[in-house]
């Protein structure tokens, strides 16, 4: 099997793409086929820690669109996070890889409290660590998460896996014309306005040279082909 290039990643999934065809809650063949390509990275010896969306389950930012608070909406969507967590960690788990859920709100019954330390601990120990409730903070998305986790365990990139097989400079869905990117820079992005994370977690990967893969989840396979450093997707530096 071709070496990893990257030691240790941060994986930023997002909550719809647990939800397969079904468009909401947590599909388990879907879960199943992406625990399945997780643990193919795992496998080839890369460390993963893992941040989860919660838009399967819950939307904060459409929620407050509709006239909810904003901060009593976006901690509805971060205990959504935490429900993917441990659907993940229980799909990592049946696949033989093992796993530790961190949430950023404390909730020690269910699972261990954020501790950095702790947290790359667990990797160094070849577990794969999984990161819920954001970043405990409402008013933050769960790229920004991310992004700050990624820069916190010291990982060399972060992979952003979507429903979308790259960035492309106008919606694909909607122009036939839609040209993709093989690489592109933040401050492009930022100028754009290309919808790849939000702003602040394109900011903090800008300030702090992390680089960001985003590429397709739901070709199998695509997961182990970004560690192992083949071009697929779209590379934002
Ligand atoms: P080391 O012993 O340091 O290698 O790590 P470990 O995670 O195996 O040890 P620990 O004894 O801390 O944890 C054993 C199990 O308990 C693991 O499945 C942890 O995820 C879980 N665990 C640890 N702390 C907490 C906690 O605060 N809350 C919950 N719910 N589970 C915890």
């Amino acid at each position: 099997m071709k070496e990893p290039v990257y030691k240790r990643i941060l994986l930023k999934l997002s909550g719809e793409a647990l939800a397969g065809k079904q468009g909401t809650g947590i599909n388990t063949a879907t879960i199943t086929q992406i625990a399945q390509d997780v643990a193919e990275a795992y496998k080839a010896g890369v460390q993963i820690g893992l941040v989860i969306g919660g838009g399967n389950i819950y939307r904060g930012v459409a929620a407050s669109a509709e006239g909810m608070d904003r901060a009593s909406a976006d901690y509805m969507g971060m205990l959504a996070t935490c429900i993917n967590a441990l659907a993940l960690q229980d799909a990592l788990e049946k696949q033989g890889v093992p796993t530790r859920v961190q949430t950023a709100i404390e909730m020690a019954e269910i699972a261990e409290p954020y501790i950095r330390r702790k947290a790359i601990r667990h990797l160094e120990k070849g577990r794969i660590v999984i990161f819920g409730a954001g970043t405990g903070n409402p008013f933050f998305t769960t790229d920004t998460a991310a992004s700050l986790r990624a820069m916190e365990i010291n990982a060399q990139v972060i992979m952003k896996a979507t429903k979308v097989d790259g960035i492309y400079d106008k919606d694909p869905a909607k122009h036939a014309d839609a040209k993709k990117f093989d690489k592109i820079s933040y401050i492009d992005v930022l100028n754009r306005g290309l919808q790849v994370m939000d702003s602040t977690a394109i900011s903090m990967c800008m300030d702090n040279k992390l680089p960001i893969i985003t590429f397709d989840l739901t070709q199998p396979g695509n997961i182990l082909k970004a560690v192992q450093g083949e071009i697929i997707g779209t590379l934002v530096h």
